[in-house]
């Protein structure tokens, strides 16, 4: 295929029959943020490279192999951005925000780029939902964090996820557990990648992380970090998990989780699914007490989690999770000649400003093609205008579900149709509700 015709590896598209699937799962998302105080923030898609590179950690995989950087035509090295929390906290320090009251909640929805090799789950842009809570130490904060996500997830009605949560300490204790990593590695160095020998003497414990099935298999027996913390970090920990109890979240400490940016302190967490192959963790998150300082700014602590949203829609499809149907066209107003098209257009500008949604012929179709057209649509109903019916004055609305048609005047139509959709949704209503309706006439309720 042409390649002007074809997305880049590692990139797809949404289709129509796909997006309001999304957009159903992301509105939910926000609107579940939103109750716990979260307000959204939008942030550029690039950044200085060197926010990336100190924030996200220049010994991770993200900034060392990753990133999409590349110098713009004045010269200055710019990244599109691997993540959401590096250009949160810059948006936070930059305007401010640190003298609002604290902690500031912010979420985003957006894309990500990240130069990885694709596979099922696993884009070279793909997108997150994410949150970010700004300026709190206390514990109960990472409890309600992670009650955040386990609200989404059980509010869409995705089963099967795990929480996994763990405590990675304060630069204190890193510093204990950083010389137990490097012992344990030293003795391994002669099998180690190239990338891990040189994170050996800077960063051991992103070695815990690499990629590399050598690398990874020597990990396994390596100090766990859970060890190493300290009295402080410890009683932090436990004060998560009380709170976790309390909400009724179920969850396991799983001491190998260290998360893949050089942010995080203390508490990380995970949610993972083994229904979408080897790229199961859907949301990733935790506390970052020192990021703000690391730019530059005053002490703030603060934390956050992401969640993938191809990852989460893959297990939404693996697990066939109803969600809400696409809402179909509520009318298709056929016409026949041009003094009925017009006179269809300026029926559905008016309906349509009354929040109904309304379709008409508009490529030129014979009215046997435009009938076929709204039956391929989904719409509710259909009216046919020709010459005749401009004559007479009348239309006929056709129950496309197959009620009953109902005849209406032209004049003052838009009303009558308004209507009659508010009294075949009080009728459906009752129906579902087994309200019994007999012997009263809807229409006297209007
Ligand atoms: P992360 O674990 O790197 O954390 O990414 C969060 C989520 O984004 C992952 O759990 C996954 O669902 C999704 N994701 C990551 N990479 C890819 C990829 N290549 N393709 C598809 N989905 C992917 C962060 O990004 C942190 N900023 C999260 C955070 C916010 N921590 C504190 N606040």
């Amino acid at each position: 295929m042409a390649l002007v015709t074809k997305a880049i590896k590692g990139t797809q598209d949404l289709l129509p029959n796909e997006s309001y699937k999304n957009r159903y799962v992301e509105q939910t998302m926000l609107d579940i943020a939103s109750k716990f105080g979260y307000k959204e923030i939008r942030t550029p898609v690039f950044e200085h490279t060197e926010l990336f590179s100190r924030g996200v950690g220049d010994t991770t995989d993200v900034v060392q192999k990753e990133m999409y950087t590349f110098d713009d035509k004045g010269g200055r090295s710019i990244t599109l951005r691997p993540e959401g929390t590096a250009g949160a906290m810059r948006a936070f320090l930059e305007h401010g925000l640190f003298n609002e009251p604290l902690p500031q909640k912010v979420s985003y929805l957006t894309s990500c780029y990240r130069y990885e090799k694709p596979q099922a789950g696993r884009l070279r842009e793909f997108h997150q939902f994410g949150v970010e809570c700004l300026g709190t130490a206390a514990p109960a904060a990472d409890a309600e964090l992670i009650s955040l996500a386990h609200e989404i997830f059980s509010h869409l009605g995705v089963e099967g996820l795990q929480l996994e949560i763990n405590s990675i300490g304060c630069p204190t204790c890193r510093k204990k557990y950083h010389e137990a990593l490097h012992s344990y590695f030293e003795s391994k160095k002669a099998d180690l990648c190239e990338t891990c020998l040189d994170r050996l003497g800077r960063n051991p414990m992103r070695i815990l992380d690499c990629k590399s099935p050598v690398c990874s298999e020597i990990a396994k027996d390596a100090p766990k970090v859970l060890d190493y913390i300290c009295e402080d970090c410890s009683a932090h920990f436990e004060v998560v998990k009380k709170h976790l109890d309390a909400m009724n979240i179920p969850y396991v400490v799983n001491p190998t989780i260290v998360r893949g940016l050089d942010y995080y302190t203390r508490t990380v967490f995970e949610f993972v699914s083994t229904q979408i192959g080897a790229q199961g963790t859907v949301c990733g998150g935790g506390r970052y007490d020192g990021l703000a300082e690391q730019l530059g700014g005053n002490s703030t602590p603060s934390l956050g989690f992401a969640l993938g949203i191809e990852r989460l829609m893959l297990l939404i499809q693996a697990q066939n999770t109803p969600l809400p149907e696409e809402e179909k066209p509520d009318l298709y107003i056929a016409s026949m000649g041009e003094a009925a098209t017009v006179l269809a257009a300026k029926l559905a500008a008016s309906l349509r400003e009354e929040g109904i949604s309304v379709q008409y012929d508009v490529a030129g179709r014979s009215v046997k093609a435009q009938m076929k057209f709204a039956n391929k649509l989904g719409v509710r109903n259909t009216v046919v205008i020709g010459d005749s019916e401009i004559e007479s004055g009348k239309v006929t609305v056709k129950d496309m579900n197959g009620g009953e048609s109902v005849e209406m005047e032209l004049d003052g139509f838009e009303d009558s149709y308004q209507s009659y959709l508010i009294q075949s949704a009080v009728a459906e209503i009752a129906g579902t509700e087994g309200i019994d309706m007999s012997g009263i006439n809807l229409a006297d309720l209007f």
